[in-house]
């Protein structure tokens, strides 16, 4: 763990409320947002005493590092304040476009040749973004956090090497197993639709996903 470190989460959902609590048990100062903080009272009494509440903006500017957790379409609706105080801060993307939910946009991002992690990072200009947590249904993120042995796989991509480290920490303390696949761009290689988005791979098996392919006999 990071000394200290706050984390403010935009989008307290079923992604965002679970890794809020454990990233809160795991010691950090955690922020939980909503556009409706008062709807945020059952989760924040779950997750303890010292979880603060407030809104997206409150959570931007109370972070050092964030998550951003929301429906991918969204994305351009954040404000600009928002914006503003994500500069130079460690945005941890889990959005994942799909066209059926984020209509142009999701097909726009899915289509993009870089990736819905590089589209993010435009429209986050001043971020540093990493593409995380985003290949993992939310079910089995609850379901095998912590599991013994080979712990359940998180891709990450970025171009930020110190945000990466950072994210690793946090992937670990959130019961995971963290496996860095390289800049940004290759986050496309994790969308969904590919072979390790909703695949439940292991760290090992993301190895093995990623790593060198061996050529057929
Ligand atoms: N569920 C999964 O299995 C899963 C797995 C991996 C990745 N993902 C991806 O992760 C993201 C979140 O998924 P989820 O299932 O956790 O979603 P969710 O349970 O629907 O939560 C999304 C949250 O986003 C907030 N939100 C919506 N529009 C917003 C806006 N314009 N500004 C600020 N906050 C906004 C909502 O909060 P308020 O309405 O209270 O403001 C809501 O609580 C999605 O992009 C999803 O594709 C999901």
């Amino acid at each position: 763990m990071k000394k200290a470190m706050k984390i403010g989460i935009i989008g307290s959902g079923r992604i965002g409320g679970h890794l809020a609590a454990e990233w809160a048990k795991a010691g950090y100062e955690v922020m939980i947002s909503s556009r409706h903080p008062n709807q945020l009272k059952g989760l924040a009494k779950k997750i303890g005493p010292k979880v603060k509440v407030g809104t997206p903006e409150e959570a931007a500017k109370f972070g050092e590092i964030i998550l951003l957790s929301i429906p991918f379409g969204e994305i351009p609706n954040l404000g600009r304040e928002i914006l503003n105080a994500l500069k130079g801060k460690i945005v941890m993307d889990t959005c994942n476009p799909y066209i059926e939910r984020d209509k142009e946009i999701g097909v726009e991002a899915l289509n993009s040749p870089s990736g819905s992690g590089v589209w993010t990072a435009k429209h986050l200009p001043g971020a540093k973004v990493v593409k995380a947590f985003n290949t993992i249904y939310a079910e089995e993120l609850e379901s095998e956090a912590h599991r013994e042995g080979d712990p359940i796989g998180v891709p990450l991509a970025s171009d930020h090497k110190d945000a990466l480290e950072t994210v690793s920490i946090l992937v670990i303390d959130a019961g995971c197993g963290p496996y860095i696949v390289g800049e940004l761009h290759r986050a496309k290689e994790f969308d969904n639709g590919t072979e390790a988005y909703g695949s439940g791979a292991s760290t090992n098996e993301l190895k093995k996903i990623f790593g060198p392919k061996r050529k057929a006999a």
